[in-house]
């Protein structure tokens, strides 16, 4: 008797505390180590780190969601995800749809080659096969100096909804480079037989983004990102995912 009076409560108990804990959905794209990606079965990374940290200041759960890039925003908007990880850049166009906090990474795009070809920086004006992820400042930049100035060919460059496709296609000799964020393309020629022939100098910062007027979110995640600043908890997760 006493026992079932004692689990009952304890069964209030949990449910009252379920009812306090928040839950925030994190919508990002996971193949993009080290920021994020799959190990084992789970979403690890940079931001995975970094978005559990603030959640842990802030009693917060985080509950993540693996969706297509050029999709994060979209879903930001119809309020099926409340916030974008995903090493998304701050660009004027993104921030006219979304509040994005302040810059917690930069980085730079590169040229990522099959390895031991002897390939340069020219493989992006010989009219070869190029690959960047949907909707990216890869595929942007790739778009506008390459594709609109007459350099390559429409049908030489090649959407991805992940970088794992792009860079399988890569070492298949589908394509011949892709254009990606520095970090990443660094972390892939760890990983595979790539290597980098080019830095494009874009100066890119990374933001989180939420939907526009989600001010109290906003502030939280602000002051989350400068707290961890602060007391050296983005330096060891810096230590953490880059050597
Ligand atoms: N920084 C680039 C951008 O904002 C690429 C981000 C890709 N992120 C990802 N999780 N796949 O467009």
């Amino acid at each position: 008797m006493v026992k079932k009076v004692f689990l009952v409560f304890l069964m209030l108990v949990f449910s009252l505390l379920s009812v306090f804990s928040v839950t925030y959905v994190v919508g990002t794209e996971a193949s993009f180590p080290p920021f994020e990606y799959v190990e084992n079965g789970k979403f690890v990374g940079f931001d995975m780190d970094l978005i559990r940290e603030i959640g842990k200041l802030y009693g917060f759960d985080v509950e993540i969601r693996d969706i297509s890039f050029d999709s994060l925003i979209p879903s930001l908007m119809t309020g099926n995800i409340d916030i974008i990880v995903a090493g998304m850049t701050i660009t004027e166009e993104r921030e006219k749809v979304v509040d994005f906090t302040i810059p917690y990474f930069s980085a730079d795009q590169s040229i990522l080659v099959r390895k031991g070809e002897g390939k340069n920086i020219s493989v992006l004006f010989e009219k070869r096969k190029i690959g960047v992820q949907t909707g990216t400042t890869g595929d942007l930049w790739v778009t506008e100096n390459l594709v609109d100035k007459g350099f390559l060919p429409k049908g030489n460059l090649t959407r991805y909804d992940t970088f794992n496709f792009a860079v399988r296609d890569l070492i298949n000799k589908n394509i011949d480079a892709i254009v990606l964020d520095n970090p990443v393309a660094q972390r892939f020629t760890k990983t595979d037989p790539v290597e980098i022939v080019g830095i494009i100098k874009t100066n890119e910062n990374y933001g989180m983004a939420v939907a526009p007027g989600n001010e109290e979110l906003l502030n939280m995640l602000n002051e989350g990102i400068r707290q961890l600043q602060e007391n050296g908890k983005i330096d060891d997760l810096i230590q953490k995912y880059f050597e």
